[in-house]
């Protein structure tokens, strides 16, 4: 039996995996996880419960418990998400959120408890997988691995203008300060660095439109 193709795209902050991964997931009629916001929700839960965060072990059993749930509203580009049956997807996508998700991120057994949650995205007929390790962890046997590169201030720029509806979106320096804070904690990390897959295709967008970098991730895996 054929297996369910996977193609995975990592890379850091604001890089733009996020809007290639669902316009690619959307042409291919394929699946879509966005692993970030298992990360993010599940600190939105852990805060929400009171949850002691410098406690692993407490930690790691609300993992295994974690109630998160995704919904496509049609004609609305992001997903709504629901942590514990409460809508969240405004603060989920707030950088104060990335930064608890990047911090508990860096906590082994964590990830581990989160790893099935994320391989059950993988249904026929294909999925698109964004995050950091989806190429070297969590689908390791993907058929098709990218990994996508911006410069730092290219990629502060792009997450300003994401960030641009929201009521404390920052300065460019803040957030390319912030940026690369995560950045540098989620390549330095012990568990799952951010890195690239050996086979994956590395590609630097720093001065490609989306355009050009979907039609480059489209030649792959249209084979
Ligand atoms: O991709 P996003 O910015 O939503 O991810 C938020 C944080 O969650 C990242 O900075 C990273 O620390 C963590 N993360 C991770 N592994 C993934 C996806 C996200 O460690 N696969």
């Amino acid at each position: 039996m054929q297996d369910i193709p996977v193609l995975t795209i990592d890379g850091p902050s604001g890089v733009g995996k996020g809007s290639v991964a669902r316009i690619v997931a959307d042409k291919m009629g394929w699946n879509l996880l966005d692993s970030g916001a298992i990360y993010r929700g599940f600190a939105l839960s852990s805060l929400s419960r009171n949850i002691n965060l410098t406690d692993e072990q407490d930690l790691i059993e609300h993992a295994e418990k974690l109630d998160l749930r995704f919904e496509s509203i049609e004609g609305q580009e992001l997903l709504n998400v629901y942590v514990d049956g409460v809508e969240v997807s405004k603060e989920l996508r707030t950088e104060k959120t990335a930064e608890i998700a990047s911090q508990l991120a860096v906590i082994g057994p964590l990830r581990v408890a989160l790893l099935k949650k994320q391989q059950q995205f993988k249904q026929s007929p294909g999925l698109v997988a964004d995050g950091r390790d989806m190429g070297t962890v969590v689908f390791p046997n993907a058929p098709f691995k990218v990994y996508l590169t911006a410069s730092a201030q290219e990629r502060a720029q792009r997450r300003l203008k994401q960030l641009q509806n929201s009521a404390n979106a920052g300065n460019i320096s803040q957030i390319l300060a912030e940026v690369k804070k995560r950045d540098e904690r989620d390549a330095n990390r012990k568990h799952s660095p951010l890195t690239p897959a050996k086979d994956a295709l590395i590609i630097d967008t720093t001065c490609l439109t989306i355009d050009e970098v979907i039609t480059k991730v489209m030649a792959l895996v249209e084979v």
